[in-house]
């Protein structure tokens, strides 16, 4: 496929699918939804757990539904891939709490990759795929997705929060302002395979050097 310009892409809103999709051939080892990958990870023995530390993995994510989130181990980290339901996007789309975020353009480059600097800080707007690690101290955030419950108030629209010393970001990991995170949630390179097959741990730029993006 033709090398774009990932960052002068504007996603698509308007198609009920909200899609860029970025498609290629490469065929490799697909893992499946995670609640198997992760336990795959760990079985296996400490000289294949070594092997596979600095590699990128491959997950079939095509059973993931609307509003529903996987978590994966990349690295020895937790990796979330987060399907976005329609009222999701919706809430996003209308960046209601931007005033609120600390870098809502995510202009802090060392958080995600060039082709994730978006609203979306996604290749594709429907799957956010980003580190579960709070940038404060390190703790794994809650997924919240429900809207204003209690203990968030009436201003919350879903999105995650650090139990820790209470962070909180939006549904792209931004960052609220005011908690004691300094950064949005990082997001890995990544890039898909197929419209539901998506490897972490390569970025779509490199994929695409490489012919495989
Ligand atoms: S580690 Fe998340 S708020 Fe402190």
């Amino acid at each position: 496929m033709s090398n774009i310009d990932l960052a002068s892409v504007t996603l698509p809103v308007d198609d009920g699918r909200r899609r860029l999709l970025i498609a290629a051939t490469s065929t490799v080892a697909v893992v499946g939804l995670a609640a198997v990958a992760v336990p795959f990870i760990r079985s296996m023995d400490p000289s294949q757990k070594a092997m596979t530390a600095g590699a990128s993995i491959t997950v079939d994510i095509g059973k993931l539904e609307y509003g529903q989130q996987m978590t994966l181990e990349w690295r020895g980290k937790p990796v979330w891939v987060l399907r976005r339901s329609e009222e999701m996007l919706n809430i996003m789309e209308t960046e209601k709490h931007r005033a609120r975020l600390r870098d809502p353009d995510s202009k802090e480059l060392t958080q995600q990759p060039g082709y994730a600097q978006n609203v979306y800080r996604a290749i594709e707007a429907e799957y956010f795929v980003v580190i579960g690690i709070c940038t404060h101290l390190g703790c794994v955030p809650n997924f919240r997705p429900d809207i204003a419950p209690e203990d968030l108030g009436p201003e919350w629209d879903g999105g995650y929060y650090c139990p820790c010393h209470g962070s909180l970001y939006d549904l792209s990991g931004r960052v609220y302002r005011g908690v004691p995170a300094p950064s949005n949630l990082v997001v890995p390179p990544y890039h898909f395979h197929a419209a539901m097959v998506v490897e972490i741990g390569v970025g779509y730029d490199d994929a695409v050097q490489n012919g495989k993006g």
